[in-house]
């Protein structure tokens, strides 16, 4: 989808619905249009609107307006709110908007105080998650409405930014669109099949590892989660070479479980159904490296995935199973629901071997962080505080929070095995930052890495005013915005 931005007056756009953000207790002001300022004033003596936040007034046919319809919708109290939540007030006002089903929306604000180029920014983000709905097998295909939503954001200044929100957008909306897809859909072997498509449209060259080659190669991890599922797993390289030839990549590394069932140590049933999820970070990376391509980076970027299903069978592996990663170091499997750390130690142990300038690694990969952050900010753990610094940065910019949790010491005596090198548990305690410490064991300490653990962010579980059920593509548009800041 394609936002557009306008440096016409608002009170010119021909279109069907005028969508004029205002604060709480709004100052009037010149810079409201007088046709606006009418109504705003009537609502405003009648009570019936003040800016609250979400506060929504529909005028027809607005008098002295050019758009069949005018909506007043309210920010609230914006002076303390950060980027993420006021990306979220922004895009509730464009779900009530898209609600009438009319496609052509004109965005304009009044007296928010935010630089203009960020304010247009933010509500392009806005606009995509707002738009974006996963409807591909409802009934009747083909005979819904047409409905292509047309947004316009009056007041900005500049229009060269959208251009690249637009490629953000397209690439969140793209990695929400696989990310939805059912487990019986997406396998190891399809999401490969989607890794070979995006290279062959957006000039990426990408490399797939089957079983056979696995094997040969010694992904044992890998191997290892995926052997208790006849769809077969799989490793994706996807490259991006934007810079110098020669010079050192970023590598941004994925878990990419098609379905998490927890094999041998089973779920419980209830939600199970969630678990297709458990491939988005996996799916960040393609979505990542789409953005890349289309914003031409000036760097190279290695994207790696690694994807299995994790089932119960008679050839899973099993607690008690010791297993031979990439490294060629054992893991003691003590739980295998506790298989996402397992697949990322070869993809991380791959990555190293690349010699990176960077890893940036995305996990739905633990309950506790769920318990710790809920769905409101991602965890962020590293071995190197720049990068930690540089994330933090982006993911103020991009609206996609993290949080930094500690990577102590003592984490790394709790996850050594007794026969082995690690063990793929260390108990309910500190269960995010023993699983990254894990992480942590299968990455050379001379490179900057850093670990995400999305398992809070990567999906929702309810509609939400500003953004559908279902995955939301946590991710793309944080990594994406620190790859902008390299050179
Ligand atoms: N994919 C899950 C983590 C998860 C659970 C993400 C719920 C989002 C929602 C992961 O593979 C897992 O099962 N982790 C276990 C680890 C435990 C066995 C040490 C967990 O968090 O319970
Ligand atoms: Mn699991
Ligand atoms: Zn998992």
């Amino acid at each position: 989808m394609h936002i557009h931005s306008s440096a016409q007056p608002l009170v010119q756009a021909k279109t069907d619905i005028l969508l004029v953000f205002f604060p709480e207790n709004p100052k009037a002001g010149k810079s409201l249009p007088e046709a606006v300022s009418f109504f705003l004033r009537e609502f405003e003596k009648t009570k019936q609107f003040s800016g609250k936040k979400g506060e929504a007034i529909w005028v027809h046919r607005p008098k002295g307006l050019q758009s069949e319809w005018l909506l007043l919708f309210g920010l609230g109290n914006i002076s303390k709110i950060d980027e993420t939540t006021l990306i979220a007030r922004i895009g509730h006002g464009i779900r009530v908007s898209l609600s009438k089903k009319r496609p052509a929306v004109a965005i304009g604000f009044h007296d928010v105080k935010v630089p203009p180029a960020s304010l247009v920014n933010l509500t392009g983000i806005a606009a995509h998650h707002a738009a974006y709905q996963f409807d591909q097998y409802k009934p009747e295909p083909g005979t819904k409405p047409a409905f292509e939503p047309k947004i316009t954001i009056h007041g900005g200044r500049v229009a060269s930014p959208l251009k690249e929100i637009n490629a953000i957008g397209d690439a969140i909306s793209y990695a929400k669109n696989i990310a939805n897809q059912p487990p019986n859909v997406i396998t190891p072997a399809t999401l490969a099949k989607e890794a070979v498509t995006l290279g062959k449209k957006f000039k990426l060259s990408v490399a797939v590892w089957d079983e056979q080659r696995l094997k040969k190669e010694g992904f044992g991890g890998i191997l290892a989660v995926g052997n208790g599922s006849e769809n077969s797993p799989r490793f994706i390289r996807i490259d991006y070479r934007g810079g110098r030839s020669g010079a050192a990549p970023v590598c941004v590394v994925g878990k990419a479980i098609t379905f998490d069932s927890g094999g041998i140590s089973i779920k419980p049933s209830d939600r199970m159904d969630e678990m297709k999820f458990d491939k988005c970070g996996g799916v960040a990376v393609l979505g990542i490296l789409r953005a890349v391509a289309t914003l031409k980076l000036k760097i190279n970027v290695t994207g790696l995935i690694a994807s299995a299903e994790n089932l119960p069978s008679s050839t899973a592996y099993r607690p008690g199973d010791l297993v031979k990663n990439l490294s060629g170091k054992y893991i003691e499997v003590l739980n295998t629901d506790a298989e996402g750390r397992i697949v990322l130690s070869d993809a991380l142990t791959y990555a190293s071997r690349l010699k990176p300038r960077a890893i940036v690694d995305l996990a739905t990969l633990t309950g506790a962080c769920i318990v710790a952050l809920g769905s409101e900010a991602a965890g962020l753990m590293g071995n190197d505080a720049r990068l930690i610094a540089q994330l933090e940065k982006a993911a103020e910019h991009s609206g996609e929070r993290l949080w930094q949790l500690p990577l102590y010491t003592e984490f790394h005596d709790k996850v050594k095995s007794d026969i082995g090198f690690v063990k793929n548990t260390a108990g309910r305690e500190g269960g995010t930052s023993t699983a990254a410490t894990f992480l942590n064991a299968f990455v050379e300490d001379s490179i900057p890495w850093a670990h995400l653990d999305i398992a809070g962010t990567a999906w929702t579980t309810k509609e939400e005013s500003h953004r559908a059920k279902g995955a939301t593509g946590f991710g793309v548009g944080v990594v994406v915005e620190w790859l902008r800041g390299l050179r």
